[in-house]
């Protein structure tokens, strides 16, 4: 018989991808990165990481998506694990299993969901309840996505996007997620909106007004004409073809279209389910892009799915 306190012998948490509703980029600091404002947004494409305890640290991934993904210690969710294991004294190693199918380099922060995944479950699994501010800044270090995808749902961040605050967000959104041949790289992506904006000065990013309003309004029109990247231009200079796949999603009917993050993937605001049903198969049918998946949000962050620890 097992006992009520007995550790669980794996962990497995499910983690959301996101995208950006808004993303104004300021210039680039002293440290190389770039002031953000940006409003997050998590969505129902999940990646699931598991972990249990093993002779030694070890990493494989799997899934629709797995394709490219480093199995080694330059893997996010590695790096997360090996952090949190040395801030609180942890000798035992464990394997860290992914199941894919956030698109890879795509602008969704598939990465980072893996490493906020890993964190939770690697907690949860050696019993270590750390406080969540505690979580959040060891998440900070790994990856400026990282401390969102614990949270989910709809936020603000500022900083490199690792500061995070609430923002009063109704509704529930309808996506087509344009999934484009390639990724992009992010730090190329950042330097392309610093080359082409040349000694332009850029103001301090700051939200604005339209994205607040529509957010407090849930209104799917409002939302989709508010939606704003600044590192748009960069990606459709890196990637022209994204200008075709943006113009065909909003000719198919999309209220609103805008390149996720760094990109590549575009993601396309629907009226409704049955909307977003119809820009999917229009935009597959269209040949533009390599994939295309429909998803929801907001969603939950990184959450423990099996192996919670009884009490
Ligand atoms: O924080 P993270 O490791 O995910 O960032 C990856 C790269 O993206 C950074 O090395 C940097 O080149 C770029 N970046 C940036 N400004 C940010 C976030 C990321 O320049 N706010």
């Amino acid at each position: 018989m097992t006992s009520a306190m007995a550790p669980p012998s794996s962990v497995t948490v499910r983690v959301p991808a996101k995208i950006n509703l808004e993303l104004v980029v300021g210039a680039p600091r002293p440290d190389g990165y770039h002031p953000l404002s940006t409003v997050f947004h998590a969505v129902s494409l999940h990646d699931e990481v598991t972990v249990w305890p093993a002779d030694e640290w070890g990493l494989t991934v799997t899934g629709p998506q797995s394709l490219g993904v480093p199995e080694d210690g330059t893997n996010l969710a590695a790096r997360a694990a090996l952090l949190l294991a040395e801030s609180a004294g942890i000798t035992e190693p464990v394997h860290i299993a992914i199941r894919k199918d956030i698109p890879v380099a795509g602008g969704m922060a598939g990465g980072s969901a893996d490493a906020a995944a890993a964190l939770v479950a690697c907690d949860q699994l050696w019993g270590l309840g750390t406080p969540r501010v505690e979580l959040e800044h060891v998440a900070a270090e790994v990856g400026s996505d990282v401390p969102f995808l614990l949270t989910g749902g709809t936020a603000m961040a500022s900083g490199r996007g690792e500061v995070l605050a609430p923002v009063l967000a109704r509704g529930t959104y309808h996506w087509v997620l344009a999934v484009s041949e390639g990724g992009l790289s992010t730090p190329a992506v950042y330097a392309e909106c610093d080359r082409l904006r040349g000694d332009r000065p850029v103001p301090d990013p700051a939200p604005t007004p339209e994205m607040m309003t529509a957010l407090r309004s849930g209104d799917p029109r409002a939302l989709g004409a508010a939606l704003a990247n600044d590192l748009q231009a960069a990606a459709i200079s890196l990637m022209p073809a994204l200008a075709d796949v943006i113009d065909a999603g909003l000719e198919f009917g999309a209220i609103g279209g805008i390149v996720s993050g760094s990109g590549p993937t575009v993601a396309f605001l629907a009226e409704d389910n049955e909307s977003a049903l119809d820009l999917a198969v229009s935009l597959t049918a269209s040949g533009t892009v390599q994939d295309v998946r429909r998803a929801t949000g907001p969603a939950h962050g990184a959450h423990v799915v099996s192996g919670v620890r009884a009490r």
